[in-house]
């Protein structure tokens, strides 16, 4: 009979999520793949989260695993870059298979890690690492091989979405929202990471490589999180029949791929605006597939549980079947675009003082910087200071950031930090 020895490491939201789908499905996992998993050793800090059926698997020493002759891959989800570092070298450097969701990791020390592997012959699986439960690795992977990549937008941070969502459907405060989403398990550690864009820019990378064939780290890539916007932007954005979501973009361009984790306006009826709460989405073009989305639930325990245990079934099947052509996750650095001159269309919101003369010195700005304005607004008010949205014709980013620096410097006419934000309308 076919089997497969496994240690977990790290009994938080996702590894309590995988113990609890292989018990539940293990006949099944059985009969649908023929080959039986055995959970050898679990390791936490203590066994306080482990039901006591567990408990004689029970170990507080990595090393017990990572270093046993009985296992023969290793489950990493203890996330982050210090322990889960030392845990997935040592777990490689023994010949382990790796199975991991720690997408951080993966993005600072990929390239080592997967050198590592491919030296001892061994191979990491990291599909729980983008979209949660969505099997977008495998898709690009083998799913999509024939194909080219052209552009790709993610929607590749559950809580900043579940945050986006909330604040425009219940109306609720960016921080209501956000200890909501970190309650119902979404969040990192540090919620820094996912509103600050920095999770998304380390999915996105991993995307990258599978998909443009290109080595991308997280400095290539622009990142802005949701920090600024408010509910007021998200009213704005309605009116205008666009909706704000945290996008990771990459696109192929000419002067090279162009990168960028940011808050982005789309048009309400683009299928990505629809994507709501802790949904993922992976949206994209490539040279035969034309446009094509995968969606569904990117973070939580169980969803992200299904595709690490996706994982240890496929890789097990390839240990087994001693599959002798390793899987390449090693890319050479491309040419990536400077940001400044890429091209979008903006969303610019001023405040200014209600007098003669104040448009007329915003516009001539805008037009001396080569900026096309396609549209501008300000609502009737006999309140000082007023709001103008502009929205503008493709443009040089640039070009866009240094008109606001400029408008700004305008102390006596803007009363307020200017806001911009790109506008993406997919033609
Ligand atoms: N914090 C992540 C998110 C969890 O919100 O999407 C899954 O990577």
């Amino acid at each position: 009979m076919n089997h497969i020895n496994i240690g977990i490491i790290g009994l938080g939201t996702v590894g309590s999520g995988v113990l609890e789908i292989i018990n539940k499905e293990k006949e099944k996992l059985f009969t649908e793949t023929g080959i039986q998993v055995n959970i050898v050793k679990i390791c936490d800090k203590d066994n306080s989260k482990l039901d006591s059926k567990f408990h004689s698997m029970f170990t507080s020493n990595w090393k017990e695993i990572t270093e046993s002759k009985e296992i023969d891959t290793v489950v990493e989800l203890i996330g982050g870059n210090t322990v889960a570092y030392e845990v997935q070298k040592s777990a490689l450097e023994n010949s382990k298979f790796l199975i991991t969701a720690n997408k951080a990791l993966l993005s600072e020390k990929g390239q080592e890690l997967f050198a590592l592997a491919k030296s001892k012959n061994v191979e990491i699986g990291f599909e729980a690492s983008v979209g949660g439960a969505i099997p977008v690795i495998r898709s690009i992977k083998t799913g999509l091989v024939s194909n080219e990549f052209l552009s790709l937008y993610g929607i590749l941070n559950g809580t900043t979405n579940f945050i986006l969502t909330k604040m425009e459907e219940e109306d609720m405060d960016y921080f209501e929202a956000l200890s909501l989403a970190q309650k119902l398990g979404f969040a990192e550690q540090d919620p820094t990471f996912d509103v600050e864009g920095i999770d998304a820019a380390h999915k996105l990378s991993l995307l990258c490589g599978l998909a443009f064939k290109q080595k991308v780290s997280i400095e290539d890539i622009s990142i802005e999180g949701i920090s600024k916007i408010s509910k007021s932007e998200i009213k704005q954005a309605k009116s205008l029949g666009l909706r704000i979501k945290l996008l990771g973009i990459a696109k192929k361009t000419e002067q090279g791929l162009e990168l960028r984790v940011s808050p982005i306006m789309i048009p309400l009826d683009h299928p990505l605006a629809s994507v709501k709460f802790e949904m993922n989405t992976i949206y994209f073009e490539t040279s035969y597939s034309g446009p094509s989305m995968l969606m569904g639930k990117g973070a939580g325990s169980l969803p992200t549980a299904s595709a690490v245990i996706a994982d240890i079934l496929y890789y097990a099947e390839r240990k087994i079947n001693k599959n002798s052509a390793l899987e390449n996750n090693l890319f050479e650095k491309g040419k990536i675009a400077s940001s400044k001159e890429t091209e979008a269309r903006f969303y610019i919101r001023l405040k200014t003082v209600d007098k003669p003369g104040v448009l007329g010195l915003i516009t001539n700005i805008l037009g001396k910087n080569y900026v096309s304005i396609s549209s501008i607004r300000q609502n009737e008010s006999l309140n000082e200071p007023v709001e103008l949205i502009i929205l503008t014709h493709k443009s040089k980013a640039g070009n866009v950031i240094s008109s606001i620096d400029e408008i700004d410097k305008h102390k006596d006419i803007i009363k307020e930090k200017s806001i911009y934000l790109r506008l993406e309308d997919f033609n």
